[in-house]
């Protein structure tokens, strides 16, 4: 039986769409080119000289913070031969960037401010050999950057997204993600294309099976008929006997301190396209930001975000908290690897199904993402 028989059923993408490294290709030029990509938070480059580097698509982009506190984005490509000027994915440069190869030297601003045997070359423009400048915004303390020549703002991006999943962009707005600090985090390497990590999010059919301590937490997430018709704007609640969302339930922390009573003991997650999920509880925030690598392979950070003084007075033990979602990643991402080798299989050539709770919001993920590929589908 394949799914266009049968109307209860809707198919999948086909195979290719997590196999063929031509798919790839497109998903990097058409997605995570052009669109606004998520690549860090502000507070990890705390002070000027400080510096991300980030693959975007095809592109190594760096972001340093400069002397006026604006963080800047530049491709991270010396414009004399080529070196890459940031070896690696967290550093400080101080007041300079200098290419390790032949030292030119560039501001944080990305212009370039001397090179050796500077005096052979004086009649050079230097103006023309600055850095190749890439778009950066930030919202709610996230970094986002854009290759695209023109983009449109960042936050024509997001809000729409968060509008369709909370209904009202002000409950967003109350959990005030860019005054949270990080708490902890885990880096995962994900043997699996990153659109099956994209779907496992968007459905619960999965929660039953593989999330028991998650569906002890929100007991909604039991049944197997979870999200049909698109997620509940109201939210799912945390199990009546349980005091907070951590794995043992027991762990009380000081409620993020401009949400109302009514966002209590609410849990809502999301997929914020191209490459970050986000989950909101009453007490902390989840953050996950993908980078696809390879057809066959994805980069996962997770942060949990808490009040500044719950992570750095020493009162508060965050660890319950980060333990019960750290379950749940390692659940998640080892189903995306359970499939991942099948994608190949010759009974997938045509793609799988989706049974009725899976619909609607993969059918919004797919209807974005073959939009966002255009003729390249
Ligand atoms: S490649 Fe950078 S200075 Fe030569
Ligand atoms: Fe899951």
């Amino acid at each position: 039986m394949t799914a266009t028989q049968d109307s209860v059923l809707a198919p999948t993408l086909s195979s290719r769409y997590y196999t063929d490294s031509a798919v790839f290709e497109a998903e990097n030029q058409h997605i995570f080119e052009r669109q606004w990509y998520y690549v860090g938070r502000a507070d990890d480059i705390p002070a000027p000289g400080r510096i991300l580097r980030r693959q975007v698509g095809r592109e190594s982009v760096i972001l340093v913070r400069g002397r006026d506190q604006v963080v800047r984005g530049f491709l991270n490509v010396c414009r004399h031969r080529g070196a890459q000027l940031c070896l690696t994915d967290t550093g400080d440069v101080g007041k300079a960037i200098r290419c390790p190869y032949h030292a030119w030297t560039y501001g944080l601003d990305g212009k370039l401010l001397a090179a050796p045997n500077w005096e052979a070359m004086e009649s050079m423009d230097r103006e023309e050999y600055g850095l190749h400048t890439v778009h950066v915004e930030q919202w709610e303390g996230l970094l986002w950057v854009n290759l695209a020549p023109s983009p449109t703002p960042l936050i024509d991006q997001l809000r729409p997204q968060i509008e369709a999943r909370l209904a009202d962009y002000s409950k967003f707005e109350r959990y005030r993600l860019g005054d949270l600090k990080v708490g902890g985090r885990v880096e995962y390497e994900v043997v699996a294309n990153w659109k099956l990590i994209y779907e496992n999010f968007q459905e619960c059919y999965h929660c039953g099976t593989i999330h028991p301590e998650l569906v002890r937490t929100i007991p909604e997430f039991q049944s197997p008929a979870m999200g049909t018709g698109g997620y509940d704007p109201t939210g799912y609640a945390i199990a009546g006997d349980l005091e907070s969302f951590s794995l043992t339930g027991r762990t009380v922390l000081p409620r993020l301190p401009h949400l109302l009573p009514e966002d209590d003991r609410l849990y809502y997650g999301m997929v914020v396209r191209p490459n970050c999920f986000i989950s909101l509880v009453s007490d902390h925030v989840i953050v996950h930001r993908f980078e696809p690598v390879a057809p066959d392979r994805t980069r996962a950070v997770c942060e949990w975000l808490f009040p500044a003084d719950v992570v750095d007075s020493g009162d508060y033990q965050v660890d319950d908290a980060v333990a019960l979602f750290s379950k749940v990643n390692e659940q998640d991402f080892a189903a995306a690897e359970w499939c991942q080798p099948n994608m190949s299989s010759r009974a997938y050539r045509e793609g799988g199904v989706l049974v009725p709770s899976e619909q609607t919001q993969i059918g919004v993920f797919y209807q974005w993402y073959l939009s966002s590929l255009g003729d390249a589908a």
